[in-house]
This record gives C-alpha cells, sequence and structure tokens, in this order.
C-alpha cells in the first residue's frame, strides 16, 4: 500500500523515439503484412542497421541475416514487436546517459551496461536450454531493470545517493529501495508496461526478477533473466555487489535444468565477448 501510494510521486515515464513508436503501432494493426512492416523500416536506415547489428549479434553472434526480408521471415510479426522495443530501448537508455551527463549520467550508463551483461548470460543460457525465442530473452535483459532508469529519471538525488551508499555491498537492493525511497524498481518497472503496451512474459520479468520462484507465469523466461542478474551482479557489473551463485542450491539453475559447469562457461564467455557484444548498441 505505501509503495503503491509512494508510486504517485513518479510521473516521468520514458517515450519511445517517435519512428519506433510508428513502427509498433503499425504492428500491433489488425490488417498489416509484412511488406508494409519492411517497407516502413527500410526507409529509416539508421533503424534498419540498428536492428540487423543487434539481432545479427544476439542470435547468432555473427552476421546471418542480411537484410529486414531475413529478420521478418525468420521471426514472423508478431515476433518484430520484441526486435523492435529492444532497438527502441537502446535508444532511449543510450540517450539518456548522454543527455543527463551531469546529473544522472554516470549512474544510468552503468545501469545500462549492467542490463547488456544481463541480457549477454542469459542469452548463452537460453542457448544452452535451446529457449526459442531469443529476441524476447534480449528485450527481457535489457528491460529488466527499466525501473532503476525511471527512478533516476523522476528521484535524481536521492537514487544517486542510494546507489552511493551501496556501492561495493553485498546488499538487498529491492529492501534498499524500499526502506530508503518507499518504492523498489520491480513495482516501479512494471508501471512502465501500459505506458509501452509490453507483452505480458516481458512484465513477469520486470516484476519477478529478484525472485523468480514466485511467479506461475512465463517460469522459464523469468529464472532465466534471474539468474543472468545474480552472475551479472557477482560479476561485479552494477553498484551493489552479489554472492557468487551457488551451484548446489541454486533455484533458477535447477528450475532451468543447468548446472555449474554451463554457470562457468557463461561466465568465461561474458567476459571474453562482452566488450563486443556491448559495442552493438552505442
Ligand atoms: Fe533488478
Ligand atoms: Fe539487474
Amino acid at each position: 500500500m505505501t509503495e503503491e501510494r509512494n508510486s504517485k510521486r513518479i510521473s516521468l515515464f520514458p517515450l519511445l523515439p517517435e519512428d519506433v513508436s510508428e513502427v509498433l503501432e503499425r504492428l500491433s494493426g489488425r490488417a498489416v503484412n509484412q511488406y508494409e512492416i519492411i517497407g516502413l523500416i527500410e526507409n529509416n536506415q539508421v533503424m534498419t542497421e540498428g536492428l540487423l547489428k543487434m539481432l545479427n549479434k544476439a542470435m547468432f553472434g555473427e552476421t546471418k541475416l542480411n537484410s529486414l526480408t531475413d529478420l521478418v521471415d525468420m521471426l514472423g510479426l508478431p515476433r518484430m514487436r520484441y526486435a523492435v522495443l529492444a532497438y527502441g530501448l537502446n535508444r532511449f537508455c543510450t540517450d539518456t546517459y548522454l543527455t543527463h551527463a551531469h546529473t544522472t549520467g554516470l549512474s544510468a550508463k552503468i545501469t545500462w551496461e549492467h542490463a547488456i551483461a544481463v541480457a549477454y548470460i542469459a542469452l548463452e543460457l537460453a542457448k544452452k536450454i535451446k529457449y526459442p525465442r531469443l529476441e524476447e530473452v534480449l528485450l527481457a535483459g535489457l528491460i529488466h531493470d527499466i525501473g532503476r532508469q525511471i527512478i533516476m529519471l523522476n528521484r535524481p538525488e536521492e537514487y544517486g545517493e542510494l546507489l552511493g551508499s551501496i556501492y561495493g555491498e553485498v546488499v538487498d537492493i529491492i529492501a534498499q529501495e524500499r526502506t530508503k525511497l518507499g518504492l523498489s524498481h520491480e513495482h516501479v518497472g512494471v508501471m512502465l508496461v501500459g505506458h509501452w503496451h509490453l507483452p505480458e512474459s516481458i512484465s513477469d520479468v520486470i516484476e519477478y526478477h529478484h525472485n523468480a520462484e514466485t511467479t506461475s507465469d512465463n517460469q522459464i523466461l523469468v529464472h532465466l533473466v534471474s539468474l543472468a542478474n545474480q552472475i551479472a551482479v557477482s560479476e561485479g557489473t552494477s553498484f551493489e555487489q552479489g554472492e557468487k551463485v551457488n551451484k548446489d542450491s541454486n533455484v533458477s539453475l535447477y528450475f532451468l535444468g543447468l548446472n555449474g559447469e554451463d554457470i562457468d562457461g557463461a561466465i568465461l564467455s561474458f567476459h571474453q565477448n562482452i566488450g563486443k557484444f556491448k559495442s552493438v548498441f552505442q
């Protein structure tokens, strides 16, 4: 209830760039066909290149899709929504830390780089378990902490102070946010769902990524991002520090049918490849 009341102090929500919103709107129309969508995106060279670069890297690690037609043929229109949202989110997050360079710029940059790390690790784990929709995993990883970006936008000083106070400490970030700000980034992130018309699976990831065992829907996706988040935090990508994943008792590891070797493999791959992966997003 308190969290509900405090959320009224959050009024600024990020807007997706206009060209991205236009594509998303057309994608949600009933009579849309793939030639229309391809034509619309192709008129925008920056978006075309950005989408292809991002999806090639996330799915294959190399260029396999040479055109928008290849991409749309592979995903189909309903799944293009995840890809376009991931692209729009990148534009928003990158713009945010550049335009707020003197206030929340650094915090926003670290938060975005953490999200990219989570997306990379979640994709590695998803490939291991042969999860069928990698573009959904990409978006889920990138967007899971969007609530942090929104709190920064609305209450930059207080949130900056909180982040500074937990730097390098092993803490429960959700509990810290509730105590010091009266609301958590999970709660605030979910408030974006209506504004951006986000798919339900993505909403579940935003809401449950710190408590994956409590979700009853979209469990595989939520556990993938939750585990990737635990690994990314323990590898030093966030403000707070995290314990190493317990390979004998981690709930998400068990749920996904993965083992300690898979974790070690994902961590090694992360350190070897994150630099190149990150370059796609900047
Ligand atoms: Fe989080
Ligand atoms: Fe996170």
